[in-house]
């Protein structure tokens, strides 16, 4: 297979970078009046801006003729067609199944999996309905008022992410926690302001071997039990998601109270399967529906629309464009809309656990840069905090801004709109970043000159904008989606297997050995620094 800088449009786009190393956003932008309506693509309820990338028409054919090159529409309907291009883990990798249409269908190898698909879907929507209606009660015959989802990774941040960003669409009287970190606070301080009697407790994790969420699955059933008094409560207050129903057994859920999903289905790609049952249970089944619309609707963009309008594309392209021809190691995720708070850390464990690779699909190094750091918090917090860096620092680092036109949330004072103010700062932040301001510009202004250097803004800082009508749960669906495409683009360009994640595993083993020198110092040794520090432990846990 060939290595991606072996390809003619990678050497195309080498030169481009050369021969363009003075182009400007400010000079793109005064060449061509029409290049913000001209760099938009729509779709699935979004609209991309690109225009504030630095790319001319030329870069933009030597990207798509790099997509061609690879055959990435070859390898886009591989995955659909359920290939096994998750080699490394010989599997296949079909998330793209779990939204299909229940009349549609979805046939791999000639088996159907739709309709196994909406089983579990038809289950979790029987189930969550009863919750919610009262009519599933707890072992004293109490309604269920709290859920409290016990996962982590892939089995926690997609379902809390989605519903804190769908919070206006989740039933209020039911009250939803999140447990993922072994540190027991973080149980401690999900469950302390609720009654046991009233709680359901969602075991969720795919392989339900994971340390962290069979040790807070432990707490959860010694804190439910220890107030019910009664071993037998575990059946009315435990459900399990997985894919392994003898572990699920093993830890005394009945497998009736278990919904399943299969292995090819990756963690980090799991929010629209049953791991998805807590938001099911917030915002109900018919919204839950909608959601997988909007995936849905992205998937289908993804495989018809040509390069050109194709969103996840476009972002998978400009992203390669950035890394690997202009020099940035960092992505910003700057969602504009506070219910979004938790995507850039969603975004971090979908693009860094799928694309942090430095070995090809052959086991070969990679010799170009693959995946980027991915961070950012919600705006206007970020600019009063790092966006300093991203204005004036040393390194370019292209960001990613999301916002609304309509908000769940309208606070108005004195006839101000806090959301007026919120997309006031979007656009300006991407203005800013792309336009920066000169010293010509500074000096105009009447600045001191031995400020002139401080106060200039070097501009030319790319970055993309999406905007959606509002955010609904048909829209965040179709964002993960576009996200998760362009993720599985990048994977394609750098020639990596986006699917796998054996850089998880060593720490995982050194924790279970480490584990018993907490208590012991006959223990066996690891190194200097690590028996130092558990020396020090050990000496003040005593
Ligand atoms: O350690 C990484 C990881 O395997 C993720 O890929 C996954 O989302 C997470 O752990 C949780 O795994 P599980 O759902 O099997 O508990």
């Amino acid at each position: 297979m060939k290595q991606p800088t072996e390809l003619t449009s990678w050497k195309t786009l080498a030169q481009l970078r050369d021969q363009l190393q003075h182009l400007t956003l400010r000079d793109l932008f005064r060449s061509d009046p029409d290049r913000g309506p001209r760099m938009v693509a729509e779709q699935a309820g979004w609209r991309l801006d690109y225009s504030k990338q630095i790319v001319n028409d030329e870069v933009l054919r030597a990207l798509f003729a790099l997509a061609r090159e690879v055959d990435l529409s070859g390898r886009v309907e591989a995955m659909f067609r359920g290939e096994r291009i998750n080699a490394t883990e010989d599997r296949a990798v079909l998330h793209v199944a779990l939204r299909a249409a229940r009349e549609e269908g979805f046939v791999v190898d000639g088996v159907d999996l739709a309709p196994q698909v909406h089983a579990v879907l038809d289950r979790m929507a029987e189930f969550s309905r009863r919750v919610r209606r009262g009519t599933w009660t707890g072992h004293t015959s109490r309604p269920i008022r709290s859920i409290v989802n016990i996962g982590i990774g892939g089995s926690d941040l997609g379902p809390s992410m989605a519903a804190r960003a769908l919070r206006p669409y989740c039933d209020e009287s039911l009250s939803l926690r999140f447990v993922a970190n072994v540190d027991g606070a973080d149980f401690d301080d999900a469950v302390r302001d609720l009654d046991p009697a009233e709680t359901l407790v969602i075991v969720s994790s795919k392989t339900f071997t994971t340390q962290e969420t069979m040790a807070n699955a432990r707490a959860a059933r010694q804190w439910l039990v220890g107030a019910l008094g009664d071993e037998r409560a575990v059946a009315r207050h435990f459900v399990a998601v997985s894919t392994n129903a003898k572990a699920v057994a093993a830890f005394g859920i009945d497998t009736a109270n278990m919904f399943e999903f299969w292995e090819w289905v990756g963690g980090r790609y799991s929010v629209d399967s049953a791991i998805g049952l807590s938001l099911m249970l917030a915002i109900g089944p018919e919204q839950f529906s909608d959601f997988l619309g909007g995936f849905r609707a992205m998937d289908q963009h993804f495989r018809a629309a040509p390069l050109e309008r194709n969103l996840p594309i476009l972002l998978g392209l400009l992203g390669v464009w950035n890394a690997n021809f202009r020099g940035s190691q960092a992505l910003a995720v700057l969602p504009y809309d506070q219910s979004l708070a938790r995507f850039p850390a969603y975004l971090q464990q979908l693009d860094m656990e799928s694309n942090g690779k430095s070995v090809t699909m052959d086991g070969g190094a990679v010799s170009w840069s693959t995946g980027p750091v991915v961070f950012g918090e919600p705006g206007t917090n970020g600019q009063h905090a790092f966006y300093q860096l991203i204005h004036q620092g040393t390194s370019v680092i292209p960001c990613d801004f999301i916002g609304v036109a309509r908000t769940h949330a309208p606070v108005v004072v004195d006839g101000v709109r806090h959301h007026d103010l919120l997309l006031a700062n979007l656009l300006a932040q991407s203005r800013a970043l792309a336009f920066g301001r000169t010293a010509a510009e500074v000096r105009a202004e009447g600045t001191r000159e031995d400020l002139v250097a401080h106060r200039v803004f070097p501009g030319n800082r790319p970055s993309n904008t999406l905007l959606a009508e509002s955010l609904t749960p048909a829209t965040l669906g179709a964002l993960i989606a576009l996200y998760e495409h362009k993720v599985f683009v990048q994977g394609v360009l750098w020639g990596v297997n986006s699917f796998d994640q054996w850089g998880v595993e060593l720490g995982k083993t050194l924790a279970q050995q480490i584990l018993p020198a907490l208590a012991s110092a006959d223990a066996p040794p690891s190194d200097s620094s690590t028996d130092g520090m558990l020396q020090w432990l050990r000496d003040r846990r005593q």
